[in-house]
């Protein structure tokens, strides 16, 4: 048998059994689980250290409270806001009114890559999720 042959033979048996094993399926579930536990890990650091003195993590601080903002608002919004407030709060009269009602506009972090900010929402919202902290949200419409 020459190598060629070798190659396709051994790939069909890893197909075969690929579809058939019985521990590949639980060895995947447990790989993606300890992903998106790391992930998390990974988002609890980051905010805590950039974040959670001004937002806090399941209620208000001096910025809001920021669970579940994905419903409330698109991820290039957040994206764009955190990586340059001033511009999305001059552009929109949303992000300019509660600016002025918190007194203060945050600092810029442009460091953050998309994949870390989905870390420290996905953290966020792997807390406890409690709607009465949340009900200054009940006007809101999605940005
Ligand atoms: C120095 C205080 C401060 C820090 C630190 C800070 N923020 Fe803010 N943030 C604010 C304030 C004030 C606002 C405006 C009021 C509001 O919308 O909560 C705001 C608004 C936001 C908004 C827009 C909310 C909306 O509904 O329009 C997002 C998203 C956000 N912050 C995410 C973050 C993230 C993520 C971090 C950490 C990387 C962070 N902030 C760090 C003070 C801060």
């Amino acid at each position: 048998m020459n190598f060629r042959k070798l190659r396709h033979c051994s790939l069909a048996l890893i197909f075969l059994f690929a579809g058939n094993c019985i521990y590949c399926q639980p060895i995947a579930k447990a790989v993606g689980e300890t992903a998106n536990l790391l992930r998390i890990n990974v988002g609890k650091i980051l905010y805590h250290g950039h974040c959670y003195n001004c937002h806090l993590t399941t209620s208000s601080g001096t910025g809001k409270a920021l669970q579940r903002i994905r419903e409330y608002r698109t991820f290039e919004y957040i994206y764009s806001y955190i990586m340059n407030p001033a511009k999305v709060v001059s552009e929109n009269p949303e992000a300019k009114r509660l600016v002025a009602e918190a007194g203060s506009m945050m600092p810029a972090f442009p460091q953050f890559s998309k994949e870390q900010i989905r870390a420290m929402l996905d953290y966020l919202d792997s807390l406890p999720f409690d709607s009465n902290k949340y009900s200054f949200r009940k006007n809101w419409k999605k940005l």
